[in-house]
């Protein structure tokens, strides 16, 4: 039985109302013992909050960045331990939002996985490429390049880590990379993972993921389970994203 992972990414959205509609919505599913895991990732405000609604259900529960040190003199910052200790399990790391608007390098996101690592939390690390970047077809030596620098740079194995293939183009847009796209990225990274780091990862796909491409996408052999932005913000949808997984892992 393949094993799938679905991440809600709420970026910054939702509140204490979408999480209990949430809950609701996830109560519903028949996950437990169905080889799906599920998550929802919310901003830090709502993470304790989160973990105690979803403390008796199989759903787990993660943020969305962490610094790259336990504690210490980082004024604004939230740390891996302070993470675990109000109850998140996961949390997302080197997603393109944080690149972007924060300058995170490959190198720190390593440090990040590695600090993540060390506090007992499973990070989902996210790579993917530009549009510039996919239409110069440097997709795949783009991705392998942000992995290397990724694992150079984290002093603790990857083992007990999932990945996030997030091309930035399929990001919002409402334009999902097709099967084929997906299927293409995901075997290159599982297998450069395999021969170069002797490294197993869950890979996700995310990118304009919804109830309806759900099915497609999970059908591809070399894709794990998705990484869904705005979908994940709608009880229905995620829900659906989350069925069409449990009826794939059955196959
Ligand atoms: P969308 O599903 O809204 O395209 O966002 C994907 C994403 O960035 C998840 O991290």
């Amino acid at each position: 039985m393949r094993k799938y992972f679905i991440a809600g990414n709420w970026k910054m959205n939702g509140s204490v109302d979408l999480l209990n509609k949430m809950h609701n919505a996830l109560s519903e599913l028949p996950v437990q013992g169905s080889n799906v895991t599920a998550g929802v990732f919310t901003p830090f405000i709502f993470v304790q909050h989160a973990a105690e609604i979803f403390k008796a259900s199989p759903i787990v529960v993660g943020a969305q960045d962490c610094h790259w040190m336990s504690s210490g003199a980082f004024t604004g910052e939230i740390s891996p331990t302070m993470l675990i200790e109000i109850g998140a399990t996961h949390v997302i790391l080197g997603h393109s939002e944080i690149r972007r608007d924060q300058g995170d390098s490959d190198s720190r996101i390593g440090e990040k996985a590695a600090a993540a690592l060390n506090a007992g939390l499973t990070p989902i690390i996210c790579v993917g490429e530009s549009l510039a970047e996919r239409n110069s077809d440097s997709t795949i030596r783009i991705v392998t390049q942000q992995l290397d620098e990724i694992i150079k740079a984290s002093t603790k194995p990857l083992t007990n880590s999932v990945l996030a293939y997030e091309p930035i183009w399929a990001i919002g847009t409402g334009l999902a990379a097709t099967p084929d796209q997906v299927q293409e990225v995901h075997s290159a990274i599982k297998e450069h993972l395999f021969d170069n780091h002797n490294l197993q990862l869950l890979v996700l796909y995310g990118g304009s993921v919804t109830a309806a491409n759900a099915g497609e996408i999970f059908a591809c052999p070399s894709v794990d389970g998705a990484l869904v932005g705005g979908a994940s913000l709608k009880p229905t949808e995620f829900s659906g994203i989350v069925l069409s997984a449990i009826s794939a892992a059955q196959r």
